[in-house]
């Protein structure tokens, strides 16, 4: 990686030179900093931003408005990173739709957009590429598809799933997608699907083998202690440490005691 700013191209070219991709998400002008300052070179506003900031039950609540807003907050960071933004549920159902809200997002300051499909979506990811806007696609279980599927289910147990997931991330390398998060695919066929196309492939709960890896970062440090995914072994109990020097704080402002002749006005 050079220390110039990152751009989609050099995301590909590390599966080239043997690079592993680490990529977290961000959702606003502090951890975008943060993560930048620690090197990440990709960081993603997703959609996941519905839960861990504004306490929807899944991503199928996120408006195209909310994610221009928190698109906004990060890229006041103007990271080196690539700043990847996830387009949210039924924002591109069409080829025209998913054109107009990709550039929207790309106006608020995203450098990249990622969507969730394969061969479904492959028109929209056309349009998108086709309008010069890098994407990235999204495969295995699909968060904005939880209700339909009624659960967040493991991909690739069977030979039917391991052979859709080859031609998902076939179609999309081919489509113009510079990269591909594999969510929760069997490890085994997440490895096949790496070394079946050229472009990286980014995992999360989908084993060591893939490209890269990508982790929600509020997992990472734990400061959305309520739920941790099984794969993810937090680095840091930042919920609990927040609790501390808040009571910390609190018990120091209640014993505090008025000097003499001393007002709070
Ligand atoms: O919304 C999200 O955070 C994602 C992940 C891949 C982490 O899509």
């Amino acid at each position: 990686m050079t220390s110039s700013k990152v751009t989609a191209g050099d995301i590909r070219a590390m599966k080239t030179h043997g690079e592993k991709v680490p990529s977290l998400t961000a959702y606003d002008y502090p951890m975008t900093k943060l993560l930048d300052e620690a090197g990440v070179p990709l960081i993603l506003v997703g959609d996941s931003v519905g839960m861990l900031v504004l306490g929807y039950p899944d991503t199928t609540h996120v408006t195209m408005a909310e994610m221009e807003h928190h698109v906004r907050a990060a890229a006041r960071a103007k990271p080196r990173a690539l700043l990847a933004a996830d387009l949210p549920y039924r924002s591109y159902d069409t080829a025209e739709a998913a054109l107009e809200n990709a550039r929207r997002l790309i106006a608020a300051g995203a450098e990249a957009v990622k969507a969730e499909g394969g061969r479904a979506i492959l028109e929209q990811v056309r349009a998108i590429v086709n309008a010069g806007i890098p994407f990235i696609g999204h495969i295995g279980m699909l968060p904005q598809h939880v209700l339909e599927e009624g659960r967040y289910r493991i991909k690739g147990r069977n030979d039917a799933e391991r052979a859709a997931l080859m031609a998902d991330a076939k179609a999309l390398e081919q489509a113009g997608a510079f990269a591909i998060v594999l969510e929760l695919v069997t490890p085994p066929v997440a490895k096949e699907v790496s070394e079946f196309i050229s472009i990286p492939t980014i995992g999360i709960g989908s084993g060591p083998d893939c490209d890269g890896q990508i982790l929600v970062t509020h997992d990472l440090i734990g400061t959305f202690p309520w739920f941790t995914p099984k794969f993810v072994k937090p680095r840091l109990n930042a919920a609990e440490q927040i609790r501390a020097a808040v009571g910390a704080w609190k018990l120091a402002v209640q014993s505090e005691q008025p000097k003499d002749g001393q007002t709070c006005s």
